[in-house]
């Protein structure tokens, strides 16, 4: 099975976390498409979703499932959503999408994180994929001097010669060469930094599911 085959297993498979009667969280990226594509098979046995960027809700209204405001809903039972790195606690590594401060919001406000990813993205320790950070423009010069200061480096994403603008109009850092051993503290530790938004590292917001596409199946790991 290709890449593109392992996301659509995967995302078919998440469906059975969907509550029916309930609003269920969505995340942002290419497997959650192929779970978006899924759901649409559901949408008439559940209320709708919160959904974690632009892009999601546009696929999401296009067929036909409801959006809601994140402030309408008190809690979700369930958010579904990719990674660019797993490890074997449920730690992630996010944001490959630019999406990363709203999927960290509708995952906070969610009971259980179910994680859908083909297994290329399990790794032992987080940062071989470059660590997106959100910023505050004007602070992105000090950020990357203190991923400098860890054996960083970082850089501003850009798309077509300007640097990218998220949904919430900051600015994106990916940091290549870091090894994050201790998941927890390095998220505590960065996100207190002057100018940072979301750092990418998903560890207080961790997966409590992982449904993991191999050429064996949908493997299940749970945290
Ligand atoms: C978007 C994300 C995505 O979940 C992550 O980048 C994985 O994406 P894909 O399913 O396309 O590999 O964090 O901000």
């Amino acid at each position: 099975m290709n890449q593109d085959e392992l996301k659509a297993l995967v995302g078919q498979a998440a469906l059975q976390y969907v509550v029916p009667g309930q609003i269920v969280g969505v995340g942002t990226g290419s497997t959650v498409n192929k779970f978006i594509e899924a759901l649409a098979s559901m949408k008439n046995q559940i209320k709708g979703a919160v959904s974690s960027s632009e892009a999601s809700t546009a696929r999401l209204k296009a067929l036909g499932i409801p959006v809601f405001d994140s402030n309408e809903v008190a809690e979700l039972a369930v958010y579904i959503d990719g990674a660019d790195e797993i490890n074997g606690q449920g730690h992630m590594v996010k944001g490959g999408g630019a999406a990363l401060t709203r999927e960290k919001i509708v995952a906070a406000q969610s009971k259980v994180f179910v994680c859908i990813a083909d297994e290329s993205k399990l790794v032992s320790v987080l940062g071989a994929f470059p660590l997106p950070v959100e910023v505050i423009p004007m602070s992105s010069a000090r950020i990357t001097a203190q991923f400098a200061n860890m054996g960083g480096q970082a850089h501003v994403r850009m798309k077509d010669g300007n640097p990218l603008v998220t949904d919430n109009g900051q600015h994106i850092l990916d940091v290549n060469g870091l090894h994050i051993h201790d998941p927890v503290a390095f998220e505590a530790e960065v996100s207190q930094w002057p100018g940072v938004v979301t750092v990418g590292v998903f560890a207080h917001q961790k997966a409590q599911v992982c449904l993991l596409g191999t050429s064996e199946g949908v493997k299940t790991l749970k945290f």
